[in-house]
């Protein structure tokens, strides 16, 4: 594609969505027509989110948060208003005013220096998920800094390009602090996805690549948010769509690529379209994976993420189709056909290598206990639970008897999803590729292969459930 067919591209997007201010209410009025239908996986078809504010809000253009350089930025974590329900001013918690924070966007190679103050009532520090940084760039919970306090964050990104994301990391107080807001991307690109024109692989860029962070919340009569930071973890009751309750976005007839994150304290979204038509994985948490696949239907835990192509190429103008929710019964994310044709590369079947992870040196077994222990203990800031030598390749197995899921993530490494036993049997698609989160279900042993490559230093192992995080699933080790 040349760059000049980019902009006249970019162009027609844009027009596309002037006019879709009118095309909105057509779609909106395809869409209730939907729900009176049934659904194509056999699913019911309720349902406008159980909202506690009640009445019937109408869909309103998809929040795309601004994108930023983490090369030489000032961010700052702070109490805000969020405009998330009409007419009702949510007070929140936020990453330089925005809810979401902004993306940020960096290239591999790149020197992120970062400015990090603390403008809550309480401790917190910043933790890049799915960045492989030293120590002194993780945002530890030893690292948090109180009210007022600041860390200067400066690291050069040496890793395979992904959607990453921030978020705060303070002992205790990680799942409040996520939940009224404080949560952002954190795209890396590299030479074979480069996010411009012409990158290898033709994916979609521009206004054709949409990060979508995925969360639930509920909220009060006046438009506050409503929590309690239980170690069962915390379910809200509304699905927010980058901070957007019932989105809508206009597709032109087109490829599009989706960056999705996870974003809730407890809950796993199982994805799929209402139309049947498939969605095509081509990455997880640490980038592409090695093929695309097409599946119906991807789950998703706390923390994960997901790269995936939808095919819009034949959504006629003001046709909808809707991302849902399969187990909540939720839509997501409604799309509106602009009828505007833009051309494309097609779906890539082939991605990139993965090299699989060689024969391990030694196993370790994690338990993860009751809702606030790990191997039996609850979290001791202080303790080194253990030491991994920094090169070899180790194998963990997670393992849980009950208080699932636990989606289990690891600080400082990239893994690969070996075996899951004792319940579905199997590794998802979804699992393929490198991960540093993975959901451990009740009764289940997932076995994976991790290898320490980039620091020596002190990271963290834990619960992505944030009940349980903050309960104390958490533990300290040192890669050596
Ligand atoms: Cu997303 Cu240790 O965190
Ligand atoms: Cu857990």
């Amino acid at each position: 594609m040349s760059s000049s067919n980019s902009t006249l591209n970019r162009r027609d997007f844009v027009r596309g969505a002037a006019t879709t201010g009118g095309a909105l209410l057509a779609g909106a009025a395809l869409a209730s027509c939907d729900t009176q239908g049934s659904h194509a996986n056999g699913h019911p078809f309720p349902v406008e989110p159980d909202l506690a504010t009640g009445g019937n809000i109408p869909r309103v253009p998809l929040r795309i948060p601004a994108v930023v350089s983490p090369v030489g930025l000032a961010l700052t974590a702070a109490p805000g208003v969020a405009s998330v329900l009409p007419g009702k001013a949510t007070p929140a918690l936020l990453y330089n005013g925005a809810f979401p924070g902004p993306t940020l966007s960096a290239r591999k190679g790149d020197r992120v220096t970062v400015n990090y103050t603390n403008g809550l009532s309480e401790p917190s520090i910043t933790h890049w998920h799915g960045m492989l940084v030293d120590h002194a760039n993780d945002g530890h919970p030893r690292q948090v800094v109180g009210t007022g306090g600041t860390h200067a964050y400066d690291f050069t990104i040496n890793q395979r390009a992904a959607l990453n994301w921030y978020h705060p990391h303070p002992h205790m107080l990680t799942g409040g602090q996520v939940y009224r807001g404080l949560a952002g991307g954190f795209i890396v690109r590299d030479e074979i996805d480069t996010g411009l024109v012409g990158n290898a692989l033709g994916l979609p860029t521009g206004t054709h690549e949409v990060p979508l962070i995925i969360r639930d919340a509920s909220f009060d009569s006046s438009g506050g948010f409503q929590f309690s930071n239980k170690s069962s973890g915390f379910f809200g009751n509304t699905p927010l769509v980058n901070g957007t309750v019932n989105a809508y976005l206009p597709v032109n007839k087109a490829i599009y690529r989706f960056r999705i994150l996870n974003g809730c304290n407890a809950r796993i979204w199982r994805l799929a379209l209402n139309t049947g038509a498939p969605l095509y994985l081509i990455g997880s948490d640490g980038g592409l994976l090695d093929r695309s696949v097409a599946l119906t239907e991807i789950g998703i835990g706390p923390g994960e993420r997901l790269d995936v192509l939808v095919d819009f190429r034949t959504l006629g103008t003001n046709a909808t189709a809707m991302l849902r929710c399969l187990d909540a019964g939720w839509d997501l994310l409604q799309f509106v056909g602009t009828g505007i044709s833009v051309l494309g590369a097609d779906i890539p079947t082939s991605l990139t290598t993965i090299a699989p992870l060689g024969a391990p040196k030694r196993t370790r077994r994690f338990t993860f206990d009751g809702m606030t222990r790990l191997n039996g203990k609850v979290y001791d800031i202080n303790a080194v639970e253990f030491t991994v030598p920094l090169g070899d390749v180790e194998r963990w197995v997670f393992v849980t008897n009950g208080n699932g899921p636990h989606p289990v993530h690891v600080h400082g490494a990239s893994f690969q999803v070996q075996t899951r036993t004792g319940g579905p049997g199997r590794v998802f698609d979804w699992e393929r590729g490198w991960k540093d989160t993975v959901v451990v279900n009740d009764r289940e042993t997932v076995e994976v292969l991790i290898q320490f490559v980039a620091h020596r230093g002190l990271y963290v192992l834990h619960c992505h459930q944030l009940g349980h995080e903050d309960g104390g699933m958490m533990a300290n080790f040192e890669v050596v």
